[in-house]
């Protein structure tokens, strides 16, 4: 009887319930029609519309939407799909799309995509059930989590170097004295890399909307990426090796140009040097002191009330006059700037914004006003391609103070209060958007105006630094991770970052070495210059009313121990430009976090190892908090060198060493080959004419292309530079220069090749026989006097045998 009355009730209950699925997430449906055009597809859904193309053999676009697909349009993609044998088939059940490298099969009911290799293994698919769905207008694509999967990347993020297990957000912020742990910061690069069964993939989210990422977060099931708004639009990306999908990745969203050499030294900053003869003070004991350096960069304090584009007139009298006394001194002046324009009647740059009206505004015309450093400000439009135009004029005033860089900085946009409100509306290039769609780019287009202005005004290749960008940042600035603590743990999440950069796309970057907010322990100021001459942009900086942080102010000790890392630096310089010569070629990042070169090795995961970085192709570093005392370094595959007294180490073994507050743990990859020149001051400064080569003994065959030319002016797009590929051929027992490419001529006259590791004592040059003369080597050549722990300290050498040859314009063969 029960029964009868209960039955009822349930099934009205059932019938009235709303359908549950549909009307809180809405699934993508079936797919209805399919059009095959060349090497795209384009289906019609139940609930969306999808498109598939192929862009390179490598890379696969996947664009969906429940609209209409819009016009294409990317603030982060150059490049332009490329003409790819494909082939696209389908049936009943399946679409697929076959190129050389990769295959992708598109499930019909409901809508799905797969990965395949050309083999078959599965590289990525859809997990089965949730595939794409809509929450609201957020749209979100869920990946099956892989048995084993490791992700890294996804740019400017704190956090372990292996991501599962981890959710993250991008919303750029102004994130003043963040947590080492804190998300999201100043930048969103949504791209990330996914490591699985000896496969590794990228994966490129382009949406510039708030995106959020959970590679298996509070969840077994699958790693999911999404954004707030508009379409889903991403990238898949294989290679067989990590290095190659980094070179497509930054094929897609561009390389970066070659920055100016004086930009790789040492830069002094802090907020802020004024006056003028503190400046000059700087400078000065700077030069004293013997460190070498190459910029002064320049806080807010340098404006009249911190109004763009003035210089205040009482600290800085005549700039131009002081920017080229620096010059002379062999240092660069950088300058910071801020998009926050002071809202004053008959300001200059106000008024010359207004007349352009290159302001971002209210839906009711209004200029949108926020607060931040010089009070109430209005802010350009660089979303606009006159505000650009606009920004691009205004920075003449640079170029016309002598000043090198340009520093721009909360650009995320930062306003006090940090609320800035979603009804602003942007230009968006002729597309117009809120400030949901256009907060994430600002800081990109910011950079971008800053670039070209910067490109059209000055006389040399200029350098920008930015706190804030969007995938594709590379292509026109450095970035540096912002307002960190002068805590151990921000030192090494520093170095996460910086590894987490150059894994997507960004290779020059840094970080406020010696932090910003408080002040560093003696220890942790040591260990982190000697860290930072180990970093793509070596810049010291510290906030406002903290302790001096330049080299002499923690005493004569730390002193003589940042003086010869600096140094070291400067003397690497070669190896180092020739690096960055590198990641304008493939995108190949300065610091290479080991996921690089040793992905599939899971021992470089593991927590105590993250750390651990490749600084270019051979030297590898093991950054240590300066409070330990010991510490386990694992060494990858290969054979490893210790890079102060030639000590080896197998490869495939972990090690617990001595730290000392003197010394960063540096190895030497077998086969490496190093060139390095005599000690300068500066970059302006030129060193002798001999190029000290050192090649370090291993079983497998390498090569280094070294690149040179005169550091400053554009030639080198026009043929202007020197180009050799210098091998290391052990099956051959042969080291080869190869024919050097290009217009420039070298400096460097003869060629010190230094062996490390080799038996021989007699090698050929040329055909020419010669005897190899044995010696030591030191690579820090200031010697520290003592140890601030206590202990002396002598700087260690390493037994060489060496020859110097003339640096012939031709092919030369050694035979050894
Ligand atoms: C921001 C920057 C910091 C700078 C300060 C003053 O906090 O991140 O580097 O010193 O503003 O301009």
């Amino acid at each position: 009887m029960k029964f009868y009355l209960i039955k009822p009730l349930l099934l009205s209950l059932m019938l009235s319930a709303p359908a549950y699925g549909q009307s809180t997430v809405q699934q993508i449906g079936n797919v209805s029609t399919v059009n095959i055009n060349g090497q795209q597809v384009n289906i019609k859904l139940d609930n969306a519309e999808a498109q598939v193309s192929v862009y390179t053999p490598s890379v696969i676009r996947v664009r969906i939407d429940r609209k209409k697909l819009a016009d294409d349009f990317s603030y982060a993609v150059t490049g332009r799909p490329l003409v790819v044998k494909t082939t696209i088939t389908q049936d009943d059940n399946q679409i697929t799309v076959v190129t050389d490298s990769v295959r992708a099969v598109i499930q019909k009911k409901p809508f799905s995509v797969a990965f395949y290799t050309p083999e078959g293994k599965v590289i990525s698919e859809d997990e089965k059930g949730l595939h794409t769905s809509w929450a609201g207008e957020a749209v979100t694509t869920y990946k099956k989590m892989q048995e084993w999967e490791h992700f890294v990347g996804l740019g400017e993020k704190t956090g372990p170097l292996d991501r599962k297990g981890s959710g993250y957000t991008n919303w750029n912020s102004d994130v003043f004295g963040y947590a080492a742990t804190q998300d999201p910061l100043y930048s969103t690069i949504p791209f990330y890399i996914g490591i699985h069964h000896g496969l590794n993939y990228g994966l490129f989210l382009d949406n510039t909307y708030q995106t959020d990422f959970n590679f298996g977060a509070s969840n077994n099931r699958f790693s999911s990426f999404g954004a707030r708004g508009g379409e889903m639009n991403y990238y898949f990306i294989y290679h067989k090796k990590v290095a190659d999908i980094i070179n497509s990745y930054t094929w897609l969203t561009g390389k970066m140009p070659l920055p100016p050499l004086w930009s790789l030294g040492y830069q002094q900053n802090r907020y802020s040097y004024y006056p003028e003869a503190e400046v000059m003070r700087v400078a000065r004991t700077l030069r004293e002191k013997r460190i070498p350096a190459d910029g002064i960069t320049l806080d807010i304090h340098y404006m009249e009330a911190y109004k763009l584009f003035t210089w205040n007139k009482d600290r800085f009298p005549d700039p131009l006059k002081m920017n080229t006394e620096l010059n002379k001194m062999g240092l660069r002046t950088t300058v910071i700037v801020d998009p926050g324009i002071k809202v004053e009647k008959g300001a200059g740059a106000y008024e010359r914004g207004k007349n352009d009206g290159i302001y971002i505004k209210y839906p009711d015309g209004q200029p949108y006003t926020g607060q931040v450093w010089p009070g109430w400000c209005n802010f350009p439009d660089f979303t606009d391609p006159k505000g650009r135009a606009w920004w691009r004029k205004e920075v003449k005033f640079f170029a016309q103070s002598g000043v090198s860089g340009i520093w721009n900085d909360m650009n995320e946009i930062a306003t006090w209060g940090q609320k800035m409100p979603d009804n602003v509306l942007f230009d968006y290039d002729g597309k117009k958007a809120n400030h949901l769609q256009a907060h994430n780019v600002y800081g990109l287009q910011m950079i971008r105006a800053s670039y070209e202005g910067a490109r059209e005004q000055f006389k040399e290749r200029p350098f920008l630094l930015t706190r804030s960008g969007y995938a594709g940042l590379q292509r026109y600035s450095a970035l540096w991770t912002g307002d960190n603590r002068s805590e151990e743990d921000h030192m090494m999440a520093g170095v996460r970052l910086l590894n987490s950069l150059g894994l997507s796309g960004v290779a020059f970057s840094g970080m406020d070495v010696g932090g910003f907010t408080g002040n560093p322990t003696v220890g942790l100021y040591t260990r982190w210059m000697e860290l930072g001459a180990f970093t793509p942009y070596f810049r010291n900086h510290t906030q406002l009313n903290s302790k001096s942080s330049e080299p002499w102010s923690y005493g004569e000790d730390v002193l003589d121990i940042a003086r010869n890392y600096i140094s070291l630096r400067y003397q690497l310089l070669p190896y180092l430009y020739s690096s960055f010569y590198e990641a304008t070629q493939t995108g190949m990042p300065v610091m290479r976090s080991l996921a690089i070169n040793y992905t599939h090795d899971p021992r470089i995961f593991d927590w105590q190892f993250q750390n651990q970085y490749e600084f270019g192709n051979g030297l590898m570093v093991a950054p240590f908090e300066s409070t330990k005392e010991f510490g386990k370094i694992y060494f990858p595959a290969g054979k490893w060198y210790d890079f102060y007294n030639d000590a080896t180490q197998a490869g495939g073994e972990d090690k617990i060493v001595q730290l000392n507050i003197n010394k960063l743990p540096v190895y030497v990859r077998g086969g490496s080959i190093i060139p390095v020149q005599s000690l300068v001051q500066t970059t302006s400064q030129l060193p002798t004419d001999t190029l000290t080569v050192h090649i370090y003994h291993g079983n497998s065959a390498n090569s280094f292309v070294y690149y040179e030319d005169d550091g400053k002016s554009y030639d080198h797009e026009k043929g202007g530079f020197y180009k050799r590929e210098i091998s290391f051929l052990p099956a051959k027992n042969q080291i080869s220069f190869g024919k050097p490419e290009g217009k420039y001529k070298t400096h460097f006259k003869f060629i010190k090749l230094v062996l490390h590791g080799f038996d021989a004592n007699n090698i050929n040059v040329s055909g020419r026989a010669s005897a190899l003369t044995s010696s030591e080597y030191g690579w820090l050549t200031a010697a520290a006097s003592t140890d601030p722990t206590g202990g002396a300290y002598q700087p260690e050498k390493c037994r060489v045998k060496y020859l110097v040859f003339n640096n012939e314009p031709n092919l030369i063969n050694i035979n050894y």
